[in-house]
């Protein structure tokens, strides 16, 4: 089991995107996924589903009660964790010990790869995502402040193996919504290859009110504009990852 959480101290800048639209082309790819939304805004969840049809144990907050959780089959291959406002309870009183239960709880289920989309910022719930995943995929957007806010996560990485003796290793950067004919666009990645090494830049995904449409037709990239540029850029990077972390 590989997991991978897609995490940034920014809000904004993809993690939703990336882990629905990664999601649905590895399930759609031949591979058993677990999709986890970490969020209590619950956008994965409404990505995947309507509002409140998603039964009681297949929600995300069951990770933290010590019971295991029975994730909802969404399409073929793929299954889903899903959240609402009532995960946030363990913003408010997650202590350490209640955020390794995840990780056990996860890598009991038999799943191949598990995709995990975090809340912004350095909260309770960042954090047990972060304790239960193997990688972290970082998306940025392309502003001035996109290398900051990634030295200021791989700062909390370490800060966080010194605490708790265990942390995630950054696998890459996308730098999303990306106007690639743009000098601001250039330099981020120019930036983040220089930062991260050229084999920690995972790829772009561009800016478009498509990728929008993805979330409000529940169709991922790969079959909503399957020869569009946008399906292309998906795929290079799930097979940026793939090359990092996956045998086949
Ligand atoms: N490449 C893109 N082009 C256009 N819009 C995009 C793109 N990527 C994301 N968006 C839009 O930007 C908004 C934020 O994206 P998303 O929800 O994936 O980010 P996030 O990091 O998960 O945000 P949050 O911090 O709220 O969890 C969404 O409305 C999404 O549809
Ligand atoms: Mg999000």
């Amino acid at each position: 089991m590989v997991v991978i959480a897609f995490a940034s101290l920014k809000g904004g800048t993809g993690k939703t995107t990336l882990t629905y639209n990664l999601a649905s082309f590895w399930a759609d790819s031949g591979r058993k996924v677990l999709a986890v939304d970490f969020d209590p805004q619950g956008n994965l969840t409404f990505a995947f589903l309507p509002p409140e049809s998603l039964p009681e144990e297949a929600y995300t907050r069951w990770l933290f009660s010590r019971k295991s959780p029975q994730p909802f089959q969404v399409s073929e291959n793929l299954w889903l964790l899903g959240s609402d406002n009532k995960l946030s309870s363990w913003d408010m009183r997650g202590t350490s010990p209640d955020l390794f239960l995840p990780s056990q709880l996860i890598r009991s289920l038999p799943f191949e790869l598990v995709l995990l989309d975090t809340p912004t910022g350095w909260r309770p719930l960042t954090r047990a995502a972060i304790f239960s995943c193997d990688y972290l995929v970082v998306p940025v957007d392309p502003s001035p402040f996109a290398v900051a806010g990634i030295v200021q996560l791989v700062e909390g990485l370490v800060e966080l193996s010194e605490r708790q003796g265990k942390a995630a290793e950054i696998l890459g950067v996308v730098v999303n919504l990306a106007e690639e004919h743009t000098r601001i666009t250039q330099k981020v990645i120019a930036s983040v290859k220089q930062l991260m090494s050229e084999e920690r830049f995972l790829g772009v995904l561009s800016k478009s009110v498509r990728v929008k449409e993805t979330v409000l037709e529940r169709k991922p990239l790969h079959v909503l504009a399957p020869q569009s540029k946008l399906s292309q850029q998906i795929e290079e990077i799930a097979k940026a990852i793939e090359r990092r972390v996956m045998r086949r």
